[in-house]
This record gives structure tokens, sequence and C-alpha cells, in this order.
């Protein structure tokens, strides 16, 4: 995963900045409570992001992370429909704009953004962060069974499903449906909850009409048995100064765990496989477990394979499987 194209830079620039002026004992309570809310009970009944030193510890703490996850689903969007570029996009539940950064990574320049939200802070620092660099909208709104939602190319929801009660979820999910030209991309925690969440939201998008982008090469019945086993990637998030002062440890790297779904209206292109798990490397072969339309299962590739063995050690965990030009 590239960790250091335009748009991360730019946003992480744009963090820098950010905790300036914030007293640090202000913005370590802020983290904790964001913290304890994550690992709590969710939905709440008002924002979470109340003020600006909640969303400046939310922006600082999450979005570097969140960015890469969001990236993540939709580059593996882009490989499956090259050819498509989103005119417009909304960002439900964007906060201070993560998927948005994502978006006008991917498309380059990016299609102009709408990012919704029902905190006004978390907006407006959004808004802040993304001057003269996002091509964006910061507007107000509450996810709710009577929200409805512009059409637009493409829709993301990142992050957001698990603060919404089910009913909540499942109607925002087809008005995301309903309201996509081109395509929705969900993304949650890569946790077996996450995971869950993802799984009925793609039966949403299939029942509503759309076609399986990604991760899965098919719009069938996920192979996985209920409560064995959850579907997850993995995006490197490299962590500034800053981010390693409010998050504390000392690596430079660290490891987001997502899950997602791509869906489209138009017809695409899913990988012939994905690479599900961290491949193994062996002395003289790769251990690659696959999903592939056939099912889960795990492919061995040796020396013997020639080209494909060098491919084969270079392939990641969420890419696409055999690579183009060797299924
Ligand atoms: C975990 S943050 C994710 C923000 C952003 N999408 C990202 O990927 O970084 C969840 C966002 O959903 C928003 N949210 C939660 N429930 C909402 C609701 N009922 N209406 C509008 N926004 C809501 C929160 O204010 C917050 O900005």
């Amino acid at each position: 995963m590239n960790v250091s194209s335009a748009s991360a830079e730019s946003l992480r620039a744009a963090l820098a900045g950010l905790l300036d002026g914030l007293p640090p004992s202000q913005t370590t309570k802020a983290v904790d409570r964001l913290i304890a809310h994550y690992r709590g009970t969710t939905p709440t009944d008002a924002p979470v992001l109340r003020d600006r030193s909640d969303v400046a510890a939310y922006a600082a703490y999450r979005m570097p992370a969140t960015f890469e996850a969001a990236r993540g689903a939709l580059e593996a969007l882009w490989a499956a429909a090259p050819e498509w570029t989103p005119g417009t996009h909304t960002d439900v539940g964007g906060g201070t704009g993560a998927a948005s950064w994502a978006v006008a990574d991917v498309w380059e320049g990016g299609p102009r953004s709408t990012v919704l939200d029902w905190a006004e802070p978390a907006l407006a620092l959004g808004r802040e962060l993304a001057d003269g660099v996002l091509d964006a909208a910061w507007r107000r709104e509450r996810i709710g069974t009577a929200l409805r939602l512009d059409e637009t190319d493409l829709v993301t929801v990142s992050y957001v499903l698990k603060e919404l009660t089910e009913g909540d979820r499942t109607a925002l999910v087809a008005e995301a449906a309903r309201a996509a030209r081109g395509a929705v991309v969900v993304v949650e925690p890569g946790t077996p909850d996450g995971y869950e969440r993802i799984i009925a939201a793609r039966s949403v998008l299939i029942d509503a009409g759309l076609t399986v982008a990604a991760p899965c090469p098919h719009s069938g019945a996920c192979p996985i048995e209920p409560g064995t086993d959850w579907c997850h990637f993995s995006a490197r998030v490299s962590r500034s100064s800053l981010h390693r002062k409010v998050k504390g440890g000392s690596l430079p790297y660290e490891d987001e765990k997502y899950a997602y779904v791509a869906a489209t209206r138009f017809p695409v292109r899913p990988a012939p496989g994905r690479v599900v798990r961290r491949p193994q490397i062996r002395k003289g072969l790769v251990l690659l477990d696959l999903c592939a339309p056939e099912g889960l299962g795990r492919e061995t590739v040796t020396k013997r394979h020639g080209p494909l063995y060098k491919r084969a050690r270079d392939a990641e965990w969420g890419d696409s499987w055999p690579p183009a030009g060797q299924d």
C-alpha cells in the first residue's frame, strides 16, 4: 500500500498544525474520551464530537488511519472499474473528511465532494483542513430513516455504521444505493462486528440491484460461515511525531484493520480472486489464502511456477490474485 501519496502528504501537513494552541492536557482528555466512546456502546442520541478539542483529537488520532482504510477500499473499486471517474461524491457521516481526501487521492484532483455530518465542529475543522486542497461542500445533516440524499456518482459511508441503530444502518445503505448513479463504498473497522455490518450492507446493496466490485470476486453469498472468521484487510499508516505524541508508542507506522464493500450500478470486472490473509513466505514457496468464485482456498506458489513465484513473493494482503496477465 502506498503511504506517501500527494493527498496523504498534504493531509499530514494540514494535520501537523492542528493541536498547536490546544493545551496538551485538553487534547489527552479528548483522546481518552474518544477511546472510551469507541470501545463503549454506540449509537448515541447526540454527536460525540462536541467541540474543537474533540474534533482536533479525532483528526489527529483517527483521521490518518480512516483515510488509509477508505483509500484501500476506493483503490480496489478503481481497479475493478479503471475507466470510471466520479464527477460528484457524497461523504455520509463524513466528519472531518477523511474519505473525501481518499477519493481525491484515487481520482486525481477528485470529484466535487459533499460532506454530510451532524457534528458542526467536525464539519468546521474538515472545511479548514481541506481549504484550498479539496473541492468540497460541508453540510450539517442527521442520518436517520428520514435522510434523503441528492443523486450523486459516488457515495462513501466510512466508519459510520457502527454509530447507528440497525434500522438506521439499513435505511442509510438503501438510501445510498438509491442515490448513487455509479458506486457505493462502505468501510468499517476490521473487527468481527465490523465485518458483520459490512455483510449486512452488502446484502442491501445487492438487493438494490448493485454489483459487488470489491473485495469479493462475485456477488454471491460470502463463503465465510457466520461466527467462524471475518473478512478484513490492513492498511499501513505512517505516523507523524504529532501522531506518536497523541497515540503514544514509538513505531513509525501502525496497521489499520478495516472491512469494506464497494458496489456499482455499472458492469465491473471484480478481481478473479483476492488474497485474504497476509501471505506466508517460506523458503522457496509462498502460501496464499484466497477468496475466489469457487470459495475460500489456499494456493501454494513455488519456484517451479517461474515468474508467478516472483509475483507471489510481492503479493500483499488484499491484492487481486492471480495478477493481471496470469489468470
Ligand atoms: C468514526 S467517525 C467517521 C468519520 C469519517 N467518515 C472518517 O472516516 O474518518 C463517525 C462520524 O459519523 C457521524 N455520525 C454519527 N451518527 C450520525 C448521525 N446520526 N447523523 C449524522 N452523522 C452522524 C459522527 O458525527 C462522525 O463524524
